[in-house]
């Protein structure tokens, strides 16, 4: 049979190609798509509000059998209003949202958790947070699982110790300024490509890591194993991510009635060269 009813293809859309996070996700999409017959299209929105309402609307057009978005800026309620009425099947990463609810989670309480043990561990109680100023669903939660530990054991974040820039290696870069204002002894930046950018923008200004301050990451993208020092991380199965969303997906498109499925996936400390004992 050469020709298929519907043109199993699915939707994908991420807000930076640029960042290897989004291309490891997009393997994972990839594999599990081709094991079950169906194809992906792929956009990269620069988180960009105006460009993610286009391929979304774009992407209905062409009759697309369902949707997974990942990381997007524009509001979960703002995709149920341009989807819902479409009825086409869609899962959303880092956000809530969705008529089906299904969900592939990652542990992003225990990630920041873990972060927070390991800068305590080191004897740092100067930590500055680098995230962005509108953090998605996920991003609100492993902020605040960091907070909570750090509050736990007596070491409060002040709130000038928080520092707002774009998720990107320009914004880390551009953060350094504030970042050095605060004199903090380590830094928690919420992914790889922030904290990469920010050692770019620390060595510049001569500041030695991790011997003046230590930088932690999160994602464990590749690069972080390529940079100096390599980057300390909470590693994120991003691949296994991609696969099991494709999978989630791809059963709700050829069921839309079934349960909602829900699958938890863990993180763990990646400790390499960039986050050393307070001194
Ligand atoms: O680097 C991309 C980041 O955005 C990741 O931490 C991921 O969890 C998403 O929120």
């Amino acid at each position: 049979n050469l020709i298929m009813k519907s043109a199993q293809t699915i939707g994908v859309l991420v807000p930076n190609l640029g960042n290897p996070f989004f291309s490891m996700f997009i393997r994972g999409v990839q594999e599990t798509s081709r094991e079950r017959h169906f194809i992906p299209l792929i956009f990269g929105a620069n988180h960009d509000e105006k460009l993610e309402s286009y391929y979304l609307e774009e992407l209905i057009k062409r009759a697309v059998d369902g949707l997974i978005i990942a990381s997007a800026s524009i509001t979960g309620e703002a995709i149920d209003n341009i989807l819902k009425k479409n009825g086409i099947p869609y899962l959303l990463i880092d956000q809530n949202g969705g008529p089906s609810l299904d969900r592939v989670q990652i542990n992003d309480a225990q990630g920041g958790k873990l972060a927070a043990d390991h800068l305590l561990a080191l004897g740092h109680q100067r930590i500055v947070v680098v995230m962005p100023d509108q953090p998605t669903q996920n991003l609100k939660i492993r902020v605040a699982g960091f907070k909570r530990r750090l509050a736990d054991n007596h070491v409060d974040l002040a709130e000038t110790a928080v520092i707002h820039s774009p998720m990107t290696k320009l914004g880390g870069y551009q953060a350094t300024a504030a970042v050095l204002a605060q004199h903090p002894t380590a830094v928690f930046a919420v992914n790889d490509e922030t904290a990469l950018g920010l050692m770019r923008g620390l060595h510049e200004q001569g500041v030695r890591v991790p011997a003046d301050i230590s930088v932690l990451g999160y994602d464990d993208i590749d690069l972080d194993e390529y940079v100096v020092p390599k980057l300390t991380t909470i590693h994120q199965p991003v691949v296994t991510m991609g696969q099991q969303a494709t999978g989630l997906l791809i059963n709700r498109i050829k069921d839309q009635r079934q349960a909602a499925q829900l699958v938890d996936l863990p993180v763990n400390l990646q400790e390499r060269e960039s986050t050393a004992p307070l001194k």
